[in-house]
């Protein structure tokens, strides 16, 4: 099946559609990423000019054609696959898959500000993650792991309630700490352990 385009609803029955970013994306993303949420809690660079949001849909697009010929499967390391969230045909933001290979994929996120607070992430999160794992889809993933810079709550929030389970801290040699978490093949999306021993994220 095609990994290209995804599509699911929101918890408030909103349709949510994933797919490449395409160049008439662009100014949204310019325009998005000036927030500085953004920044402070991705790898999205700030100050962040115009062309950057050109070379970012003109790498993803590559990423994506690559993957014409090579289906993308999480036993080998590659770049990134991106997808742009829309919403009534909007782009929202954009979900992304590290390929790091051995079967692991690492999910990540960000939304615009206007676009926030709906269930968007959650419902786009609990899609990519069932994608993963498919049998149908070539990633076949073993592990979708979620990374975060510690402190980032909104983020832990979404990783819990989709049942990811808290692994623990790690130092990023540029970002400083970070909280971990991980799923699996066949765990529910629901919340498992409570995240609540000391440096945990989150007291569910
Ligand atoms: C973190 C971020 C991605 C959250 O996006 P979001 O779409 O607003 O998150 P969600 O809508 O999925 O969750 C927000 C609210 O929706 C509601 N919600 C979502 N799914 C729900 C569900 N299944 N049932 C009931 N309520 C739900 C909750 O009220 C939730 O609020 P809470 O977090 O206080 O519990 C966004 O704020 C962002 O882009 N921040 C900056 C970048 C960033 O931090 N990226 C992540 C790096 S690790």
């Amino acid at each position: 099946m095609d990994l290209r385009e995804l599509a699911t609803t929101t918890h408030l029955g909103v349709p949510l559609l994933l797919s490449p970013p395409a160049p008439a994306d662009a100014d949204a993303i310019y325009e998005l990423v000036q927030d500085p949420s953004i920044p402070r809690w991705t790898t999205v660079p700030s100050p962040y000019p115009r062309e950057f949001a050109d070379d970012f849909v003109a790498s993803t697009a590559a990423t994506w054609e690559a993957a014409t010929t090579a289906p993308p499967s999480a036993a080998v390391a590659g770049p990134e696959l991106v997808w742009a969230m829309r919403v009534g045909g909007r782009f929202a933001g954009c979900a992304g898959l590290k390929r790091h290979g051995g079967g692991t994929l690492e999910i990540g996120w960000w939304l615009g500000v206007p676009y926030r607070g709906q269930g968007i992430v959650t419902a786009a999160t609990a899609l990519l993650v069932t994608t993963a794992f498919s049998p149908d889809y070539p990633l076949q993933a073993t592990t979708v792991t979620w990374h975060a810079y510690l402190g980032n709550q909104p983020s832990a929030r979404i990783a819990h309630r989709l049942g990811f389970r808290y692994t623990g801290l790690f130092t990023d040699p540029d970002a400083g700490p970070c909280w971990s978490a991980e799923l699996h093949p066949g765990d529910p999306l629901t919340p498992s352990t409570p995240w609540t021993a000391p440096g945990e994220p989150l007291a569910a």
